[in-house]
């Protein structure tokens, strides 16, 4: 094992990574396993390629951790994890679907070590792929057994969000005359340039797809932001909902804008960015709190609401949960993602509250 690797294993306190070679493609798939207190491990599998095997390793490590505080904040009984399937080439779509269906049988081999749903680089239809060969596939609508897309869910968390900061900040939730800079306009900030337009709000957006960044600007009477302006365009909102760690050490010290609310996971640098956005007067919504909508969803389908209205009315819920926190950092002097994880711990402290099974 490469120092590397070892340092980062050793700063990790999860369970354990199940480590894969898919032989007919040489895509790596790393299976961490964060936590069961709270029940059975379940997070989204990631599809992409990475500059190399470690940094794939090292996403699914800290995206695993980030799904044990998600699922403990919303108090939602299951444990943390996450798989990044790490490719090392492009695959055609005959590969693609080969890969799938071997990830499927791993899924099966696991055995309920694992359970998963859509992130980055996979979709809804992938899901219902897996979905018909293996069990351990979560998201699925209990009355027509088809799978959910957790986007809209996950895009809805996200204004309740917004809205929860923009009243801590100015006593107000209203979202008209405010402006939202959406970096990443996929899955999720697509849906939530809708939403935010059709809410008031002036809409910025910004993705490396030049096409789909007109597409959603024109669709929701936005503006374009070019990708390498993200952080340096002046707005009330920012609102990171693709890459990871936008926020650092680099682009803080003059991050144009007064809140910080997206889906994106792991968007700090490391944690020190969080104190970084605090000295600043920047107000930061905990991304594994303010992008757990999909989550919310998840756990809501698994106990057999399938009700639209019903779903979102849970989701809802972050805006209250939000709040409170924000209040709390604010009492203490501290970051709210300082609140976030002692709200997490607690929760994992006091241990499952009722299980959930497949
Ligand atoms: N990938 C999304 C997230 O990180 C949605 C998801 C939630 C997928 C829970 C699987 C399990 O929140």
């Amino acid at each position: 094992m490469s120092r590397f690797t070892q340092k980062l294993m050793a700063a990790w306190d999860g369970l354990g990574v199940f480590t894969h070679h898919d032989g007919p493609t040489d895509a790596w798939i790393f299976v961490a396993v964060h936590d069961d207190t709270l029940g059975m491990p379940l997070g989204g599998t990631r599809m992409r390629s990475y500059p190399t095997l470690e940094d794939g390793l090292e996403e699914a490590l800290r995206l695993a951790e980030g799904m044990t505080r998600k699922w403990a904040v919303i108090d939602v009984p299951f444990g943390g994890g996450k798989t990044v399937i790490a490719l090392t080439r492009e695959l055609g779509e005959v590969e693609r679907t080969g890969l799938l269906e071997r990830y499927a049988e791993l899924l099966n081999s696991l055995g309920g070590l694992f359970g998963t749903g859509e992130d980055l680089g996979t979709t809804t239809r992938d899901m219902a792929f897996l979905s018909e060969r293996t069990k351990w596939v979560f998201g699925i609508d209990p009355l027509t057994g088809k799978v959910r897309d957790p986007g809209p869910y996950t895009a809805l968390g996200v204004m309740a969000g917004i809205r929860a900061a923009l009243e801590h900040v100015d006593g107000s939730a209203e979202l008209r005359e405010r402006s939202i800079l959406i970096q990443g306009v996929g899955d999720v900030g697509g849906p939530l340039a809708r939403f935010s337009a059709e809410a008031g709000a002036r809409v910025l957006v910004c993705d490396t797809d030049e096409e789909r960044a007109a597409a959603v600007a024109r669709e929701t009477g936005g503006e374009v932001v070019p990708p390498d302006a993200a952080c340096t365009t002046p707005c009330d909102v920012y609102a990171p909902c693709a890459i990871a760690a936008t926020l650092n050490a680099d682009t803080i010290p003059a991050l144009p804008c007064r809140i910080v609310a997206g889906s994106a996971n792991t968007q700090l640098g490391e944690p020190k960015d969080a104190e970084r956005l605090h000295a600043r007067g920047v107000l930061y919504a905990p991304d594994y709190v303010v992008n757990a909508g999909g989550a919310i969803a998840f756990g809501a389908l698994a106990e057999g609401v399938s009700d639209d209205l019903e779903i979102r009315r849970r989701v809802e819920g972050l805006h209250e949960i939000l709040l409170e926190l924000f209040e709390e950092a604010r009492a203490g002097e501290e970051s709210p993602l300082h609140a976030a994880h002692r709200r997490a711990d607690a929760v994992l402290r006091r241990g499952p509250r009722q299980a959930v099974t497949a």
